[in-house]
């Protein structure tokens, strides 16, 4: 009897443990901004203009003539990790902190970055039952969002020294990015 489980559960057990995918522990995701009884509650993070925002529009381009179908681009996915987009043009764009404190994104045929960038610091959480999409470095403790004068609001490393668009950190939110992840074909060809 004891030889017969044995023998039956040793391809039992590796069935039900497959190798752990890549995609599954860490995924592309895009992230919702979580801070209740505010205006910037469950609103998405949009690339736009080389930053990002809560509100307004994801912005992205698709070469129609190099590229039969394009991806919709209407989304803002990150790559599995944080620290890029989730995009087909070829080198790809990275996502850094800027000098001002701005979550910020390279151009597409571009690895510009301002010195004194962090590049790297981003980082994905996985957790249960949500995961979270974060930034550590100088100091800061995760995001914040900021008010604009086109009635978005600008996505921050949260620190006291950041230049925002008011001019006045206390005017903006600090908030929980949680991290959706993303299944799918790639979202967008290049972000813009
Ligand atoms: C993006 O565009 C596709 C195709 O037009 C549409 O089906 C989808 O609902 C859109 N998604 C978002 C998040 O707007
Ligand atoms: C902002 O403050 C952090 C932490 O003190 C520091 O590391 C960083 O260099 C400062 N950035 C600027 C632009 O002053
Ligand atoms: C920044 O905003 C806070 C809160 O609204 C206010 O108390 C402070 O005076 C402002 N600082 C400046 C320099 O405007």
């Amino acid at each position: 009897m004891k030889a017969f489980f044995a023998t039956l559960a040793l391809p039992l057990l590796a069935a039900a443990a497959p190798a752990p995918q890549a995609t599954d522990a860490n995924p592309p995701f895009s992230v919702m901004a979580i801070r209740s009884a505010s205006p910037i509650h469950y609103m998405q993070m949009n690339a736009a203009g080389q930053k990002f925002w809560l509100g307004g529009k994801t912005s992205s381009y698709c070469p129609t003539e190099v590229v039969q179908d394009c991806p919709p681009g209407n989304q803002t996915v990150l790559a599995p990790g944080g620290n890029a987009l989730d995009v087909e043009v070829p080198g790809g764009q990275q996502v850094y902190v800027a000098p001002s404190g701005a979550l910020s994104f390279t151009q597409a045929h571009s690895a510009n970055i301002p010195p004194g960038s962090a590049v790297g610091g981003l980082t994905y959480q996985p957790g249960q039952p949500w995961s979270h999409y974060t930034f550590n470095g100088w100091g800061a403790s995760g995001f914040m969002a900021c008010p604009t004068s086109d009635n978005r609001w600008q996505v921050f490393a949260a620190m006291k020294n950041a230049t925002v668009p008011s001019g006045n950190v206390s005017d903006c939110l600090g908030f929980s990015a949680m991290a959706l992840p993303y299944k799918g074909e790639v979202p967008a060809w290049q972000y813009a």
